[in-house]
């Protein structure tokens, strides 16, 4: 037992290749390049609920992958995706974060479009008689949108597999939360953080540093056998925890929790349970309320977090009340939870960005029970695969040892 020189400190860890992380990739440009291309922008991403529209030509902008995008409802109903780019010299159409718009009307030369994307007008068209281009040219790029259990997917690769294939089941256990009753946004909450988008997921997909927050020490860690709880890996790199519980009777202010409002479908108010979706999205269930989390990249150690909170649509004023306060006690800005991780990722962030940190260990390995770490290192190994490069020695090809 000794303290490490710079040497032995910088050296790579005597570990499996899988079990240990670079801190490059947290820091290199070139790398969060390749990670918006290769990663958000050929894979399918959650870009809102299907509430958050809810009438015909409600529309919400978003970023994803560089590109400005919103989503709309259409006449028929239908949610559609479009780049917000205007065809004619390429302006951003949409310039508030939402709102309603049976008809787009670019402001720079005032082409118009419908909420099904199809270029409507085009002023003093006769200056375009003889060389074009038509109307029915110029419709606006669509974005593949899938939905599935009132969360809508986006996918800006038109040729990759579908939504169902991506997930890989990785979702089916929170259907019936998601979809047993009709769910309703109430609470959106955006961030910039001082860290890599990848710090952040990081916070969602690590089990062990459940021991940081004095909220699960009091009613988590001990709530069932470590042995007891399961884990559960898929495709694509996704992982979702088992069943997990809590104890609440005991701990002030949060005693109670759940006897005052009825539970999600198939779960109890003392029940948690998560699903991390590659690369950057996490949905969480606590009994009586829902969180789902998107992470995207500005910059290697800038990220949009994006934190939403779900009740049932139509409840009671008083049921709605008590719901808020439960997503708030753990999850809105002044939560037990939420500051606590952004503290972590940031203070992670910090040392590996001026190289004082050079390497994380992801080695915890308890056969998907307690707090293994098989998720993170799941997730490593869908970015190795994808971005070609090794997560512990990035500069390295992708060896698939697993
Ligand atoms: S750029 Fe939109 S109408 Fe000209
Ligand atoms: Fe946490």
């Amino acid at each position: 037992m000794s303290a490490r020189d710079d040497h032995s400190w910088g050296a790579p860890p005597k570990l499996p290749a899988s079990h240990f992380v670079s801190g490059t990739v947290y820091t290199d440009p070139d790398i969060c390049a390749e990670e918006v291309r290769e990663l958000f922008g050929k894979l399918w991403r959650f870009a809102c609920h299907e509430s958050e529209l809810p009438k015909a030509f409600d529309y919400r902008v978003f970023d994803h992958a560089g590109h400005s995008l919103f989503c709309i409802r259409g006449a028929d109903n239908r949610i559609r995706t479009f780049v917000n780019v205007c065809s004619h010299r390429g302006a951003k159409l949409l310039s508030q974060p939402r709102g309603n718009a049976e008809t787009i009307t670019c402001f720079y030369h005032r082409w118009t479009y419908d909420a099904e994307g199809g270029c409507t007008g085009i002023p003093r068209p006769a200056g375009y008689r003889g060389t074009g281009p038509s109307r029915q040219a110029m419709g606006l790029r669509e974005v593949r949108t899938e939905i599935k259990a009132g969360l809508v997917f986006i996918n800006l690769d038109d040729d990759s597999a579908s939504l169902e294939t991506f997930l890989d089941g990785a979702l089916d256990s929170f259907e019936e939360a998601l979809s047993g009753v009709p769910l309703e946004v109430f609470h959106y909450n955006r961030a910039e953080l001082n860290a890599n988008w990848k710090a952040w997921h990081e916070t969602n997909m690590d089990m062990y540093h459940e021991n940081m927050h004095v909220v699960l020490r009091k009613t988590q860690l001990n709530a069932m056998p470590m042995e007891d709880r399961t884990m559960a890996l898929f495709s694509n790199g996704h992982g979702a925890s088992g069943e997990l519980k809590a104890e609440y009777a005991g701990y002030a202010g949060f005693a109670g929790r759940g006897d005052d409002v009825p539970p999600l479908p198939g779960l109890k108010s003392t029940d948690f349970r998560f699903v991390d979706l590659f690369p950057s999205t996490t949905i969480l269930l606590r009994g009586t309320a829902v969180r789902i989390d998107t992470a995207t990249p500005l910059g290697p150690d800038k990220t949009l977090l994006e934190m939403r909170g779900l009740g049932v649509k139509g409840e009671p004023m008083e049921h709605r009340r008590t719901r808020i306060k439960h997503h708030n006690q753990y999850w809105g800005p002044f939560g037990r939870n939420v500051p606590e991780d952004t503290f972590a990722a940031e203070a992670c962030a910090a040392s590996f960005s001026k190289g004082a940190a050079r390497y994380q260990i992801i080695a915890r390995d308890e056969n998907l029970t307690g707090q293994d770490d098989a998720i993170l290192r799941a997730f490593y190994a869908e970015w190795g695969r994808r971005l070609n490069r090794q997560p512990s020695a990035p500069e390295l090809d992708w060896v698939d040892d697993g």
